[in-house]
């Protein structure tokens, strides 16, 4: 059984992970460490291999090579009866919900349960409906099917299939993305809320550093297949303070939008800033000024998750591949004091000026 330096066994412990398919390297030598109770945010470019990560680790993907164990044991070593129990064990919200269109939403949320006949399907409606409202839903929308819900809803039934049996870790993939901020927050609201009532322990990951924060304890940044940085998630960006990490690290690029509160309303900040931003190929966001802001805000920021979402320079021909391989670049916006300007700096950070920030382990 492995231990860390203060001698406790991580909940997950990961060494050397690496994962090619064909000759595309996606995970290049992963270690990680997540601590019992503890919420492991993974940050990271469209396609640098997040979801891979999480499905090697809840066994749908087997590496190539490397250690994953949990609670000690070597996972990758066990039987296949014993996987798959390891499997069950662990509660999961998939990148775009992922529900099952033909099925109900309380027979979505207990699928896992009367899968392996651990809850007959007239006490699975019951427990469903006690578990939509945990998530904030009425137990009536148990009977609709997932094509009558909102994203937002799909997102909460997503989350209440992840927690109905009760999992002791819980994975999150990319949990916010697709919902506006205001949305966006409160889902985050919940993720913190179950996880600390279960007492689980949790990885996350996601594109978007505003929820990033607010979900993790930690935080790890993946660029091409490793993981580059690693720390607390509260030094991960912090917009107030002209020593934040970002501003230390990286290089702020000549790129600056600013905006005004004209121009934002007649539409023309958004088309600008999405030019911007795909030129910039952005990874991630601070996004810290926007919770209650006006609208113009909100249909800005959409913006930016539909740029976020596309896989760098695909709609950019122009730009050269390589160019975005070589750097990180990251988003800052700033707001003047009395929110008539908007201001958006973009930083490039490059993968070896992030490394020796990190807690290599
Ligand atoms: N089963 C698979 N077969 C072949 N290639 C795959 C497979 N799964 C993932 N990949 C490739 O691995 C790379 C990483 O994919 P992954 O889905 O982990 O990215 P991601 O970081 O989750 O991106 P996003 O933020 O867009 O969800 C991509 O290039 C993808 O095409
Ligand atoms: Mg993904």
């Amino acid at each position: 059984m492995s231990q860390t330096m203060t001698g406790t066994t991580p909940k997950i412990r990961i060494r050397d992970l690496h994962k090619s398919f064909g000759t595309k390297k996606v995970l290049d030598g992963v270690s990680m460490d997540v601590a019992q109770g503890t919420s492991f945010v993974v940050i990271g470019g469209s396609g640098s291999g997040k979801s891979v990560l999480l499905r090697c680790i809840l066994g749908l993907i087997t590496p190539d090579s490397g250690i994953i164990e949990i609670d000690g044991e070597n996972v990758l070593a066990a039987p296949e009866k014993r996987r798959e129990k390891l499997r069950s064990e662990i509660g999961m919200l998939f990148q775009n919900a992922a529900l099952f269109d033909s099925l109900t939403v309380w027979e979505n949320v207990t699928f896992g349960l009367l899968a392996l006949h651990k809850i007959t399907r007239k006490n699975a409606r019951n427990h469903a409906g006690t578990i939509l409202a945990q998530v904030g839903l009425d137990p009536s929308v148990g009977d609709l099917y997932p094509s009558e819900l909102s994203g937002g809803m799909q997102k909460r039934v997503g989350l209440a299939r992840a927690i109905a049996a009760q999992p002791n870790i819980l994975f999150f993939d990319e949990p916010t993305t697709g919902l506006d901020p205001i949305m966006g927050a409160v889902i985050d609201g919940l993720i913190v809320d179950c996880v600390k009532k279960l007492g689980s322990t949790a990885i996350a990951i996601t594109h978007d550093m505003a929820s990033a924060q607010r979900i993790g304890d930690e935080a790890a940044m993946l660029y091409k297949g490793k993981l580059i940085w690693q720390g607390a998630a509260s030094s991960l960006m912090n917009s107030g303070n002209p020593n934040s990490t970002l501003e230390s690290i990286g290089t702020e690029i000549s790129a600056i939008y600013q905006s005004s509160q004209q121009e934002r309303s007649n539409g023309q900040s958004t088309t600008e800033l999405a030019n911007l931003l795909r030129r910039a190929n952005v990874v991630a966001t601070q996004t810290d000024t926007l919770q209650a802001r006006l609208k113009p805000y909100q249909a800005v920021y959409q913006n930016f998750l539909d740029i976020l979402g596309k896989p760098p320079g695909k709609d950019d021909p122009a730009e050269p591949a390589s160019i975005t391989e070589q750097r990180t670049l990251l988003l800052k916006k700033q707001q003047d004091i009395n929110s008539r300007m908007t201001r958006l700096k973009l930083y490039q950070v490059e993968a070896q000026q992030l490394t020796p920030r990190g807690s290599a382990l």
